[in-house]
């Protein structure tokens, strides 16, 4: 797989299917798998084999691509009803990362937009939709990168939580975007990563990214955020998000809010990193962003291994809410937002 600036692409079109980098085997094992049908890549999604909710936008978008490639049809009508059929499958798969929503709404509008063009045509213009989704998320993860460093300096440490890296998209992240750029700048920053129960999104994939870049991180579990904060040791919190609502209350990885909660009582900046499309103005306020469930075994028998007694009721939401009155910016590619959050993110659009 390609690499950039020690770098690991975790998503690309191949010849003609989708390959990913499968996010569940790591650290231990970088193994690419090539997906292709849609019905791989739902599973793919849902598994979490590819994650982080840029990169299941385009995920889906390449997903529905394959999902209509072989289509036979005789006429638009025909070709966009499977299409659309396809496309409520692929959205089926995680319901809270609104960017999966963002790209298969996007890819239906670049079908109807063609609708007057042969079905090969049709095909080619979706194809090209999908690079397009692919690309233009590296340029806008470069860009909050590079908005971020305003705000940042050279001898800072930062705590973030879960993965919002380069796994999590095109290429850079959104959330450590800031500290591959300050990497290459010369720049000293310093990260503590959460581990992020129960997955180990953190452990397993930030700590993996960051030190392949040469970036001094230190792992965490996270009942220990409070007591670094505590010590004075963190400068900022940064993390990513899945949906960022109308009003800039944000949900992101289950365990952000405490941290921002935990930020306000330490006076430290809690700062959300978020590319325009993970910002729904369709949601007015985090209390319509549908919170994702998880399995159970996920916290009783995490990774196969069983730590609670079998038949314990469990609760696995993958996802919270933080309200907007905690989070001191939302850092996008088009600028830096402040509160009051329901007129600077509208602004930006
Ligand atoms: O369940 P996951 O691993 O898909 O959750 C990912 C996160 O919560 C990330 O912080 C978010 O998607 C932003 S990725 C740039």
């Amino acid at each position: 797989m390609e690499r950039k600036n020690n770098m690991m692409l975790s998503i690309k079109w191949g010849e003609d299917d989708l390959i990913i980098l499968d996010q569940t085997k790591l650290p231990e094992k970088t193994e690419f798998i090539t997906l292709k049908t849609v019905e791989e890549v739902w599973d793919a999604i849902k598994k979490l084999k590819v994650r982080g909710a840029p990169a299941i936008g385009i995920a889906a978008a390449y997903g529905l691509y394959v999902s209509i490639r072989d289509l036979k049809a005789e006429c638009f009508e025909e070709f966009y009803k499977e299409f659309e059929k396809n496309a409520d499958y692929l959205a089926s798969s995680r319901p809270t990362a609104v960017n999966l929503f963002w790209a298969l709404n996007r890819m239906k509008k670049r079908a109807i937009e063609s609708k007057n063009k042969s079905i090969e045509d049709i095909k080619r213009d979706l194809l090209n939709e999908a690079h397009a989704i692919r690309n233009e998320d590296e340029e806008m993860c470069k860009a909050i990168g590079e908005n971020f460093l305003t705000l940042l300096e050279d001898g800072m440490t930062i705590l973030t939580h879960c993965n919002a890296g380069g796994l999590a998209t095109a290429r850079y992240g959104t959330a450590l975007s800031p500290i591959f750029l300050a990497k290459d700048k010369g720049w000293n920053i310093r990260v503590f990563a959460d581990e992020t129960r129960p997955l180990l999104q953190g452990a397993r994939l930030t700590t993996w990214e960051l030190l392949q870049y040469g970036v001094d991180v230190t792992l965490i579990c996270d009942n220990m955020a409070a007591h670094v904060m505590s010590k004075g040791w963190i400068d900022a919190i940064i993390t990513g998000c899945d949906r960022v609502a109308a009003n800039g209350d944000v949900a992101n990885k289950i365990g952000t809010y405490g941290l921002a909660v935990l930020a306000k009582a330490h006076n430290i900046p809690f700062y959300i990193a978020a590319p325009s499309s993970t910002i729904d103005m369709d949601t007015p306020d985090g209390s319509q962003i549908v919170i994702e469930e998880r399995s159970e075994d996920e916290v009783s028998c995490g990774f196969g291994i069983r730590t609670a007694p079998e038949g314990v009721k469990v609760y696995n939401p993958a996802f919270d809410v933080t309200p907007n009155s905690l989070i001191t910016a939302i850092v996008t590619e088009k600028g830096i937002l402040r509160p009051p959050y329901d007129k600077t993110i509208k602004n930006i659009f």
